[in-house]
């Protein structure tokens, strides 16, 4: 009987992750939920200037795999993860609760957190939405602050620096060094 009730319980979540999948990328052309692997994660903190009592946001987080490695790195650090799915946001957030992390979940829009407190920003997106991540760290982001996007660039900056890792491009920005590509340049 409780296996039968585990097993509905079970289908009515994948049943509800299903929809809302569908709606966030059809409807609202919201990029899918697809994690970035450890190697990736690692590599990438590896190459950032992370350090005690700064703030780093995962946009659109998903499972939040990005803010629990960078727990692990380092204790003293403020971590957010933004997430718009009520589905992934709940089992998310119950799950982070019960292993005890301290990443602050936000159900929200991305365009609807300020960023002006990130120092680390990570994103892994879709094409379309990076225009607008990229008007929207010109608005609020202060100097220094460093974002970091998979396989998507933001058109109105320069990289710093990409890096290929695990065959996918992973573009690295800082606010104080930034260009204004007047033409939009595709990196
Ligand atoms: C490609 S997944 C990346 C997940 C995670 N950041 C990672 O790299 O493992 C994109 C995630 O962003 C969420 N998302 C997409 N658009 C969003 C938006 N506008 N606001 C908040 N979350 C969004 C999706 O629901 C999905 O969980």
């Amino acid at each position: 009987m409780y296996f039968l009730f585990g097993l509905l319980l079970l289908e009515i979540i994948y049943a509800v992750f299903l929809v809302s999948q569908f709606y966030n990328v059809i409807i609202k052309k919201n990029a899918p939920l697809v994690t970035t692997g450890q190697t990736t994660i690692k590599k990438i903190i590896s190459e950032l200037d992370l350090k005690e009592n700064q703030t780093v946001f995962e946009l659109g987080c998903g499972r939040a795999i990005f803010l629990r490695t960078v727990e692990k790195t380092i204790l003293k650090i403020n971590l957010v993860g933004v997430e718009n799915l009520h589905i992934i946001y709940f089992l998310n957030n119950l799950f982070l609760r019960l292993i005890g992390s301290k990443i602050k979940l936000l159900r929200n829009d991305i365009f609807a957190v300020n960023l002006k407190d990130a120092d680390i920003i990570y994103c892994y997106l879709f094409s379309e939405t990076m225009k607008k991540i990229g008007d929207k760290v010109l608005q609020e982001c202060k100097k220094g602050t460093q974002i970091v996007s998979r396989t998507f660039s933001i058109p109105q900056l320069q990289p710093e620096k990409i890096i290929v890792i695990e065959n996918k491009r992973v573009f690295f920005y800082k606010m104080e060094i930034v260009n204004i590509d007047k033409k939009a340049k595709k990196w």
